[in-house]
């Protein structure tokens, strides 16, 4: 099976997916930003949070793995490339690094935390939210179910890397950071529309393995096995998400 991955396309995910930058203010709060402050965004997508933290008198260089999102960022008029954040290129010129919904993008951990650490001067920090054990887990279990009902091995499809506080302390620790907040949040969130919006926003590791005949009839499967599950009484889609929220530094 070809490497399946996803795509991004700035427009649908304003739509489907602005909430992800609306929510991630306490991720912001939690980095206290202070005006002067080298800041690198990790996976900055269209670039919403980096504005916050440049109209709060920060200069931030923020990286993505996705050209359309970079695109959009860079007209924004933000210092924006791409780069993909496992293999950061960057020596010892922040005072921060800053991540929302985008590590759990990242399988390859290790190579972040490397990338982070040289990219941090003595005595940086690298606070982030993902999403951490348990995230999405209905969601996920659909689409698990879905393709593998449809001849796809689900591991190879899935793409996910939701891991528990306790393993993401360790991993931390072993490069050396210093670990002053970690904290995995369940935190519902309604959705703008349907399942078949958040699908079409982030599924396409599993969907577009399927040829369009299959594809529609295994939406058509999720939505209707998740709906007992996250559509509420007033008729809201609301997913299953849990953030893990952390902040560490590196030793001066
Ligand atoms: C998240 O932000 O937790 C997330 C978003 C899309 C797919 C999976 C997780």
């Amino acid at each position: 099976m070809t490497a399946v991955t996803q795509t991004w396309d700035p427009d649908r995910y304003r739509k489907n997916a602005g909430f992800v930058a609306e929510l991630g203010m306490p991720v912001v709060d939690l980095l206290a930003p202070k005006p002067g402050e080298r800041i690198l965004d990790l996976g900055c997508g269209d670039g919403a949070l980096t504005q916050k933290l440049v109209a709060l008198g920060c200069n931030v260089k923020a990286v993505d793995a996705s050209p359309d999102q970079i695109r959009k960022a860079q007209e924004e008029g933000l210092d924006a490339e791409v780069m993909n954040g496992q293999d950061l290129t960057f020596g010892p010129e922040f005072d921060a690094v800053f991540s929302n919904a985008a590590l759990h993008w990242m399988t390859g951990a290790d190579a972040v935390l490397a990338g982070v650490k040289r990219a941090l001067k003595p005595g940086g920090r690298f606070v982030a939210e993902l999403g951490g054990a348990g995230n999405v887990q209905t969601i996920r279990t659909a689409l698990r179910v879905a393709v593998a009902a449809r001849g796809v091995d689900p591991d190879s499809a899935d793409p996910w890397y939701f891991p528990t506080p306790e393993s993401y302390r360790a991993k931390l620790e072993s490069y050396g950071f210093s670990v002053a907040h970690m904290e995995l949040i369940p935190r519902p969130t309604p959705l703008p529309g349907d399942i078949d919006g958040w699908l079409a926003s982030f599924g396409d590791s599993f969907l577009m393995r399927l040829d369009i005949a299959q594809r529609d009839e295994a939406i058509s499967q999720i939505r209707d096995s998740l709906r007992p599950m996250l559509v509420n009484e007033d008729g809201i889609w609301v997913a299953d998400y849990v953030r893990l929220r952390f902040a560490a530094t590196v030793p001066v």
